[in-house]
């Protein structure tokens, strides 16, 4: 009989939380035991898996006995605060916060990109940025064949990438514009229904806000390469669910566009979606719920022989978090490296 493992799920009731709950038993995940961890004030409430309810659990000390792999995604600062606890109690730790992807000692890790860097985990492995994880998975295969020079991303990132509070609040916001009333911003900085602004996550010394650093840090690590040069333009927008991306690329000789919808096509976690003829390409409405990011639009850059663009649409809740999160915990089990290199 085929192992099974026993989980717990750390943010349970929040976006990527429930996306998690629902892979977990679509894709048949190997369970014994299931926890649903989340904040005191959802203790009590319960969520259906595989038909059954089952009970949230306020996160605490013992929370953590008997468990062999936890999913975290309740942020950075509750991450800090278990994810140490949990792995001293013997579990590995895939963690969708910010919290410890830059950490030398810490794998952050896209199965289809990277999978050897999960090998050296200690016990925490992250899951890079939702942005990063969508552009990696199209750049990835075409860094394979040229080694990309350059990227410069601008992002179209949806309501839902700042949690399930700010997808209802566009929603209200968006019914009262609708009546005539103000929209009301109290989860996101200012009102997203009819409007777009600059990425809300804090601002840096550079001017750049720290989504963009992430998109430009977590890719080179994934890459394993410091010397490709990227810059980003983070914009949230009046989407619900899954992120577009603008991204143009510089290599270090012409890459054909041909050659690179030839390459993209075949490519791992990719689709390629292209009607020149109707003007059809990868929209996030038709990206949401979808395990693929759909890449298309791909064109010679006019502007630079060695240039090329692309445009990309992908569930951020779903291969941005909580997909990545459970391929990896998928990949620990097939190589066998659900044990802690420190224990
Ligand atoms: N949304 C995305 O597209 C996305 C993509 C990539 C990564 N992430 C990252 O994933 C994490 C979760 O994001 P989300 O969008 O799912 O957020 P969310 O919808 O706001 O959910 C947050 C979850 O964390 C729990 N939580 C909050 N404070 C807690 C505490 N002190 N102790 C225990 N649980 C606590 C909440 O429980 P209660 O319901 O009890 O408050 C809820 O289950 C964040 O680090 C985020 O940056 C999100």
């Amino acid at each position: 009989m085929s192992k099974s493992y026993r989980v717990a799920i750390l943010g349970a009731t929040g976006a990527v939380g429930t996306e998690l709950l629902e892979l977990l038993e679509s894709r048949g995940f190997p369970i014994s035991d299931l926890k649903l961890l989340a904040s005191a004030k959802s203790a009590g409430k319960a969520l259906k898996f595989k038909g059954e309810n089952i009970l949230i659990e306020a996160v605490g000390d013992r929370s953590f006995d008997d468990v062999d792999i936890v999913l975290a995604s309740a942020g950075g600062g509750t991450s800090k605060t278990w994810a140490g606890v949990a792995v001293e109690k013997g579990a590995v730790v895939i963690d969708n916060s910010s919290a410890f992807r830059m950490n030398p000692d810490v794998p952050l890790v896209v199965p289809e990109v990277n999978p050897q860097a999960a090998a050296s985990h200690q016990g925490i492995i992250a899951n890079p940025n939702c942005t990063t994880i969508l552009m990696t998975l199209a750049v990835w295969p075409l860094h394979q064949v040229k080694p990309v020079k350059r990227i410069i991303a601008a992002t179209y990132q949806s309501a839902s990438g700042a949690g399930a509070k700010a997808m209802e609040e566009v929603k209200t916001q968006t019914n009262a514009i609708l009546q005539g009333q103000p929209p009301v911003a109290e989860v996101l900085p200012y009102p997203l229904a009819f409007n777009l602004f600059p990425h809300n996550s804090p601002m840096t010394d550079l001017g750049y806000c720290e989504e963009e650093l992430k998109m430009v840090n977590e890719t080179r690590k994934i890459f394993g390469s410091q010397e490709i040069r990227i810059t980003a333009t983070c914009v949230r927008v009046p989407v619900l669910r899954a992120h577009s991306e603008a991204i143009n690329l510089e290599f270090e000789t012409p890459f054909n566009p041909d050659e690179a919808r030839a390459i993209l096509s075949n490519a791992p976690g990719v689709k390629l979606v292209e009607d020149w003829q109707k003007n059809y390409f990868p929209m996030p409405i038709e990206a949401s719920g979808r395990d693929e990011v759909l890449v298309g639009r791909i064109r010679q850059d006019i502007s630079h022989p060695c240039g090329l663009e692309l445009w990309l649409c992908g569930d951020q809740i779903r291969k941005g978090a909580a997909l990545n999160a459970v391929q990896i915990a998928e990949l620990l089990i097939e190589k066998n490296l659900l044990k802690s290199t420190t224990k």
